[in-house]
């Protein structure tokens, strides 16, 4: 709401002095001056502030924080040194337990208000929780000091980040030592010439974060090295410490994409074994390849997946579309009786049909594939599943996945880590007669705005 603002029309640079009222799913506070929404980056719902327009659309604008002059009871000290600088947290001045209520208010005004959301189930842990770290690595200009972190908000330009608190402090330690010994340059956007591109490392969770179980991949902007620089960077990557095995990505295009297709397996283990424990107390193993995808946070998935086997039926046959290694196929098995996997990434499917056997999984079958190909396929030869899981990447499905998986099956299990594009796919599956009952939240991603989602839509029998 709007407290004192003396004009109707707003410019860029007017100060108002705005009670915010909300967090939005882009992580900013909502405030709204005469009907007008304002976006104010780092506000707190029921802060009372001060702040200057800097951004101006039709319908609303954005606004940086002048003062605030009362700060709201949900404020909280960041824990993070750098929080302003880095970015890539964007509710750490949010006491934890008011963020979840503000997730679960994300997902339910993006469904609407007909739809029963629980509240958001926390992460387990919520600091140290991220295994999957995806650092650029740019040099300075002058001295090219190498610097890794993260991207500024809406910017190319890096936060070095030295010490990342949501992350393990083993994985912060290797990219340090990187950080301080790399010697063969960075990337440079402008010029597309310099070699490292990003550092990735896979943590897994099994030894709390110490160090020797991480795998590092660095991305390289070459199709190949010259003999004497492969033997150097291979010589290099054999000496980084407390890593379980190293590789290279050769990535020479000037894209977004991290991984390009042609990885090099340079030393060590190419996998890493994630154990995981299930509420009834049973442990999962899954190996993960650096081309895997895995979640983030392995403690909140423990959460996520035993969510997904609350909704299972026992004894039924289920299909876990978009896969990956296997994970919640494998953590429902127990309780089905049998699981089809569909999984477009090669390795995935190869660590998938590891994780069967090694789960001691009877029944089970892995196809490589793109899933709408293979559900069609399914389709044809008239197979049907009791349940379908859904647990596709953040965009969603597409109006022709969600027609055919109406003909294979009656329930699915949605899993999404985007509410916009579930509650889309949602009203899609409601028009061909499924009913949703309720939206579970989990948080996976603490101290951000993003929030996974759990739904079972059921049709009519
Ligand atoms: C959000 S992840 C979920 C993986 C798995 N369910 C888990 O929890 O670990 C989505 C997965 O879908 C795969 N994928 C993306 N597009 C696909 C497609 N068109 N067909 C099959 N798999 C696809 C990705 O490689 C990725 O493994």
């Amino acid at each position: 709401m709007i407290i004192k603002s003396e004009k109707k029309q707003f410019k860029c640079g007017d100060i108002l002095e705005l009670e915010v009222d909300k967090l939005t799913y882009q992580g900013w506070g909502l405030a709204r001056a005469d009907g007008f929404a304002v976006f104010i980056k780092n506000a707190c719902p029921k802060d009372i502030l001060k702040a200057r327009i800097v951004k101006l659309n039709k319908s609303y604008a954005h606004a940086e924080i002048v003062e605030i002059i009362k700060p709201s009871e949900h404020r909280v000290k960041p824990f993070c040194p750098i929080f302003n600088a880095c970015g890539s947290c964007h509710w750490q001045f949010v006491d934890y337990a008011f963020g979840l209520e503000q997730k679960r208010q994300i997902i339910q005004e993006a469904f609407g208000h007909d739809y029963n959301v629980l509240p958001v189930l926390p992460s387990p842990q919520t600091k140290n929780y991220r295994l999957k770290v995806q650092c650029p690595a740019r040099e300075t200009k002058v001295s090219k000091r190498l610097l890794v972190g993260y991207f500024k908000e809406k910017s190319h330009d890096i936060t070095d980040i030295k010490y990342c608190p949501i992350q393990p402090e083993s994985l912060n330690d290797i990219v340090d030592y990187i950080r301080k010994n790399w010697s063969f340059g960075a990337y440079n956007e402008k010029t597309k010439k310099g070699l490292l591109k990003h550092i990735v490392l896979r943590q897994s969770s099994n030894n709390k974060g110490k160090s020797g179980e991480a795998l590092l991949t660095v991305v390289l902007n070459a199709r190949e090295l010259k003999k004497r620089q492969y033997e150097e960077v291979t010589e290099f990557l054999k000496g980084v410490p407390n890593t379980a095995g190293c590789s290279i990505n050769y990535n020479p295009e000037n894209t977004n994409v991290i991984f390009a297709d042609k990885f090099e397996h340079i030393c060590g283990r190419e996998f890493i074994f994630e154990k995981m424990k299930s509420f009834s107390g049973r442990e999962f193993t899954y190996k993960i390849s650096p081309q895997s995808f895995f979640q983030v946070n392995p403690y909140g998935a423990s959460v996520l997946f035993d969510e997904v086997k609350k909704r299972v039926r026992p004894g039924a046959n289920i299909l876990d579309a978009y896969g990956g290694v296997g994970a919640i196929g494998i953590w429902v098995s127990d309780v089905a009786k049998n699981i089809v996997l569909v999984e477009e990434n090669e390795e995935a499917v190869k660590n998938a049909k590891e994780n069967f056997k090694l789960n001691g999984c009877k029944s089970y079958e892995v196809f490589l594939g793109d899933a709408k190909e293979k559900f069609k396929q399914f389709a044809r030869e008239k197979r049907s599943f009791d349940h379908v899981i859904l647990d596709p990447p953040r965009k969603g499905c597409d109006k022709e996945v969600l027609e055919v998986i109406s003909k294979i099956t009656d329930s699915i299990i949605y899993v999404s880590c985007n509410p916009q594009t579930l509650a889309r796919d949602v009203k899609l599956l409601e028009e061909k007669g499924f009913s949703c009952k309720d939206i579970q939240g989990v948080d996976m991603f603490a101290h951000t705005y993003h929030v996974e989602c759990v739904t079972v839509l059921e049709k009519a029998k």
